[in-house]
């Protein structure tokens, strides 16, 4: 008796090969390779900012020691701003390179489109909510240092790291599970 294999195309997310429409895609193999390790490098940092930065947060909150809390909300100030925006936005124009320069585009695929939607979103949410929150920690923890709290509303705080964060884990994990197919089902067969 001879066992038989049988492939069930539909039953699989669609794989690299079974999304290939017609145009070669411009990123050759060792391209695509650097590209998509500088965008996991990117988006790893980014994951590991938010998570220092929950960490300085819920700290900050949870001591009963002023002298900690002071320092980790001056502390928020000198690494949040900044390392946030470049990895944010090294993941977004590696992401973006790896969409165009691959069959998986940048609106073929719900799963990249969600993706590039979230990291647009995500840096400008560092840029116009973060930035000035950290600013007012920072001026609250110096305060803080030489014994005065300051009438400075900070409670926002949290929000950044636990959306930040929640959203990055979801982008990774619609990166590995690539699920929804395409944008446009006519498109499908092609
Ligand atoms: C929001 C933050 C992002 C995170 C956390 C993230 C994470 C990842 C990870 C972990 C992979 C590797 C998956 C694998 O090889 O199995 C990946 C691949 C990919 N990402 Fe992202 N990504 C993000 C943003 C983006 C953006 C904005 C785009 C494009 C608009 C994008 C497009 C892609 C593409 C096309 C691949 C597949 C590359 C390939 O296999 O050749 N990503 N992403």
């Amino acid at each position: 008796m001879t066992a038989t294999t049988t492939t069930h195309p539909e039953a699989s997310p669609p794989t690299r090969a079974a999304s290939t429409p017609a145009a070669k895609p411009w990123l050759g193999r060792r391209a695509r390779k650097v590209a998509l390790i500088a965008h996991i490098i990117a988006a790893g940092a980014w994951i590991g900012i938010d998570v220092v930065l929950g960490v300085l947060v819920f700290t900050a909150l949870l001591t009963s020691d002023t002298g900690t809390e002071a320092l980790c909300y001056q502390a928020l100030e000198l690494f949040a701003v900044w390392p946030l925006i470049i990895t944010g936005l090294a993941a977004l124009v590696t992401g973006v390179v790896l969409g165009l320069g691959t069959r998986f585009g940048l609106i073929k695929w719900w799963w990249v489109f969600v993706k590039l939607v979230m990291n647009i979103i995500l840096v400008f949410l560092v840029v116009f909510l973060l930035r000035p929150g950290i600013h007012d920690a920072a001026e609250y923890g110096s305060a803080l240092a030489d014994g005065k709290r300051l009438d400075l509303d900070i409670s926002g705080l949290p929000f950044p790291p636990i959306v930040s964060g929640t959203a990055l884990v979801f982008a990774t994990v619609l990166s590995v599970v690539k699920p929804w197919g395409r944008l446009r089902k006519d498109r499908a067969a092609s």
